[in-house]
């Protein structure tokens, strides 16, 4: 899977326009900046509050700056299920706590042409729903989307009763901060969905413990992306205190198993990890972070070996059949094959 995305030009003129409508224009830097720093403040001082629309602030920095980055990262965990099941085995998707609708953005830039409903708590305006094709019904109705795909990108975090909530969708995708509480508690909301008989699909290869959880009181899963970034988002970065020169988030895939079709089913192959953290030098040595089941363990190359290997975070590899586990090790003998 390629792990580089881009804004399409379409989201930009919408984005443009919309901030057109707030007096603004993506030139505007400074002024974006400001926005988007009060709005940062506001998720770092109240990570579990629910998004302050009515302030303009908030409403500059997520056209300009949250709805691209989510959108972005919606496009890689896309892709991701993409690789399992096709878009069109789904016949719409609802996009939950949608906000701008990243989601629903990148599902129709990856292809999706099914319905496409949008809820959140404040009533969704014409111009983000127009140019999706999209619907902002008024109620939220489980019946009506039983074989639709759900997603919630950074909203399960302002939501109560999540579990509740995600035990009524099939087929659910989770994107979340990529921070330690977030994603520790993604976690566990993956141990609730497999106790309701989901299968994770991603980024998990395995439906034991994770081995994050329950052998570290300090590691998280969370993932990494790279994209093109804009002139205009650089601009506005120069009067950041902060910059996303790569993406990070958590996320996970389920499927209810009862509505898995048999396709679906992953096919019968060699053992698959998945790559949960960066490459970490050491003196003679080289380890990453794979996960394959509930063991905490690195990938390890000795510098000796002459193996010249850099796996991207997030990838998935092959992990060989017959491997020695050196304490918590396994020592390569030669390069691991890795999954585009
Ligand atoms: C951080 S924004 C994320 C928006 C968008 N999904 C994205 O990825 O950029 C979270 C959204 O969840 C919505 N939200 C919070 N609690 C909700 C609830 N109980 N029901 C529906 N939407 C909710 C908020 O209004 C807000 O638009």
């Amino acid at each position: 899977m390629k792990r580089e995305f881009q804004i399409p030009e379409r989201l930009e003129t919408i984005i443009e326009k919309n901030l057109n409508e707030l007096d603004l224009s993506l030139s505007d830097a400074k002024k974006i900046a400001s926005a988007v720093q009060w709005q940062s403040d506001f998720y770092i001082e109240n990570p579990n509050q629910t998004t302050p629309w009515k302030d303009r602030r908030a409403q500059i920095a997520q056209w300009a700056y949250y709805l691209p980055l989510n959108f972005l990262r919606n496009m890689s965990v896309i892709a991701q299920l993409k690789q399992t099941v096709p878009l069109d085995a789904f016949p719409g998707a609802f996009d939950y706590g949608a906000g701008l609708g990243a989601s629903s953005w990148a599902l129709r830039e990856s292809g999706f042409q099914g319905s496409l409903f949008l809820y959140d708590r404040q009533p969704i305006a014409a111009p983000v729903l127009a140019p999706l094709q999209a619907e902002n019904p008024l109620r939220w109705e489980p019946r009506s989307h039983q074989h639709h795909l759900g997603i919630f990108s950074y909203s399960l975090t302002e939501m109560q009763m999540r579990n509740d909530l995600l035990n009524q969708v099939p087929y659910v995708i989770i994107i979340e901060p990529s921070t330690q509480k977030e994603g520790r508690r993604l976690s566990e909301t993956r141990d609730v969905l497999i106790s309701k008989d989901y299968e994770i699909i991603a980024p998990c290869t395995h439906q034991k413990d994770c081995p994050l959880l329950r052998h570290s009181q300090r590691d998280w899963c969370h993932d990494r992306i790279f994209f093109k970034k804009p002139k205009w988002m650089a601009q506005i970065e120069k009067d950041l205190p902060f910059r996303n020169d790569s993406l990070t988030f958590s996320y996970l895939i389920a499927f209810k198993k009862a509505l898995m079709k048999p396709e679906w089913q992953a096919p019968e192959g060699p053992l698959m990890g998945r790559l949960t953290g960066d490459i970490l030098p050491e003196k003679g040595k080289s380890k990453q972070l794979v996960c394959f089941d509930e063991q905490r363990v690195f990938l390890t190359w000795m510098h000796k070996t002459k193996i010249d290997q850099t796996l991207p975070r997030g990838g998935l590899v092959e992990v060989p059949q017959d491997y020695d586990l050196v304490a918590n090790e396994i020592r390569l003998k030669k390069e691991i094959k890795y999954l585009p």
